[in-house]
């Protein structure tokens, strides 16, 4: 470990699970360097869950300009971002000058590639700034070819060819980008990302070399490119850092003995887990083909059906299926992905379910929604080899027979076997990236000697 206590990082996420998640986790791999980290939430998010007094990550806060409802009480997602910016540019600012004042500066920011106003405050104070960028390498090369005008959007109906990537059909790439009217303020806050990225003295990918290779080397000749992913708790990887036995923060309570104890009775390989993250709304048809798919496919099931989603299931859904399946609003994930009794996930592709699904070495079917979803599905079935994908029909929705069958490929057909082989190496990848010495490992040594470096 290098003696790097004097260093102290500010670490700013997008105020969502799904980037909370990657970048508290690179923070307590920093933390496990010796680094003095300060994680910053929304004062929104913050209230929703205490900070832990024990934790060796300081906590604080800057605004969102919604401290009450988060962005469930913006108007639109534009009026939100627009929000975000302007007063997480004035608090960020007045937690730097506070922390300074309380004789703890802060010499380096590393913040969400979401949010580059961040970079812009850094640099006023004259920090060092690193990019973190919780999406593929693949995504954010498709972000940044439009932010250039090297790929007109809309796209036409050809495949895209960009460097170090798979030749990749529309639908393939974000549906922000071949939707591009879906979203409006969504694509421009994405493509923004490249705006001053320029600037930053380090670009932090949260994944890992081996898994995308190309890609990372084309964006290593931009920038000083780094991946120190992936970004599981450690217990996961078998890298036991202290206390690290999940991401440490959770906005939705997970009904945790009740899955654990049900999966606990269930056969070895037996369970079909399905899961559509944090921050997707399910279509009510989708739910419908769900809950059918589950029920025909006559596999064990757990399913996380949000709070807010729990109505869109057909009636009497949940005692219709007890003895097949448990229905439950958040679930403890990488408990479950990790457990013994699950052999099967059906995501929407989130990148973090993505990468907790690698690590832990789980076939996925995968039903991509929005968003980066889309292009995370392609390499999962076409590319890495850890899945198969269930195409949506015209209207969007995944029908229950194709749901179905891929659910059959995975528990009981040949492909499934290939399929979850090549899960098992993916695992060993991903646990090799970490282990020490690897090459996440190395690179975060890497930035840590280079913060210390720069700061002398
Ligand atoms: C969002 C975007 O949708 C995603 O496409 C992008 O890549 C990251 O930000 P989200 O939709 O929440 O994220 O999905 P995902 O990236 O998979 O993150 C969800 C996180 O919540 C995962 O770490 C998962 O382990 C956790 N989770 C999910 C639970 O702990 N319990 C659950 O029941 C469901």
């Amino acid at each position: 470990m290098m003696n790097s206590s004097k260093v102290h990082v500010l670490v700013l996420p997008y105020p969502a699970q799904g980037h909370i998640n990657p970048m508290l986790q690179f923070c307590k791999r920093l933390v496990a360097k010796g680094v003095k980290t300060t994680f910053v939430n929304s004062v929104f998010i913050s209230k929703s869950i205490p900070a832990d007094p024990k934790s060796a990550i300081n906590f604080e806060t800057i605004s969102d300009g919604h401290d009450e409802g988060g962005y469930a009480a913006a108007e639109s997602p534009g009026a939100y971002l627009e929000k975000l910016a302007t007063f997480g540019s004035k608090t960020l600012a007045d937690l730097i000058r506070k922390l300074e004042d309380e004789g703890e500066p802060v010499q380096a920011v590393i913040y969400d590639s979401f949010l580059p106003w961040a970079l812009d405050v850094a640099k006023q104070f004259g920090l060092v700034t690193a990019a973190f960028f919780t999406q593929t390498c693949a995504v954010n090369s498709i972000y940044y070819h439009v932010y250039h005008g090297l790929l007109p959007v809309p796209l036409s109906h050809s495949p895209i060819s960009l460097p170090g990537l798979p030749l990749l059909q529309p639908k393939e790439t974000p549906s922000f980008v071949y939707l591009p009217d879906s979203y409006p303020a969504f694509l421009h806050m994405l493509v923004n990302q490249f705006s001053n990225v320029d600037q930053a003295d380090w670009v932090i990918l949260n994944n890992f070399h081996k898994l995308e290779e190309d890609a990372v080397n084309w964006m290593a000749k931009l920038w000083r490119v780094i991946t120190v992913g992936p970004t599981v708790p450690s217990i996961y990887l078998d890298k036991r850092l202290e206390d690290d036995i999940g991401y440490g923060i959770n906005l939705f309570k997970p009904d945790s003995s009740l899955c654990l104890n049900w999966l606990n009775s269930q056969p070895k390989d037996s369970v079909v887990y399905v899961s559509f993250g944090s921050w997707t709304e399910i279509d009510v048809e989708q739910v419908e083909e769900i809950a059918s798919a589950l029920k025909e496919s006559g596999f064990k099931f757990l399913w996380v059906v949000r709070a807010f989603e729990k109505e869109k299931l057909p009636s009497k859904f949940a005692e219709e299926t007890s003895e097949k399946g448990l229905v439950v609003t958040w679930s403890p994930q990488l408990e479950v992905l990790a457990h013994e009794s699950v052999a099967c996930f059906v995501t929407h592709c989130g990148f973090n379910s993505v990468l907790e699904a690698l690590s832990l070495g789980v076939p996925v079917v995968a039903a991509p929604q929005w968003t980066d979803q889309p292009t995370n599905a392609k390499f999962l079935a076409d590319i890495w080899g850890v899945g198969v994908k269930a195409d949506a029909d015209e209207r969007g929705i995944v029908r229950r027979e194709t749901l179905v069958s891929c659910i059959r490929d995975i528990m009981e057909g040949e492909k499934g076997k290939q399929i979850k082989e090549n899960a098992i190496e993916w695992k060993a990848l991903a646990k090799e990236a970490i282990d020490d010495g690897g090459s996440s490992d190395k690179n975060i040594d890497e930035f840590v000697a280079g913060l210390a470096g720069q700061k002398a």
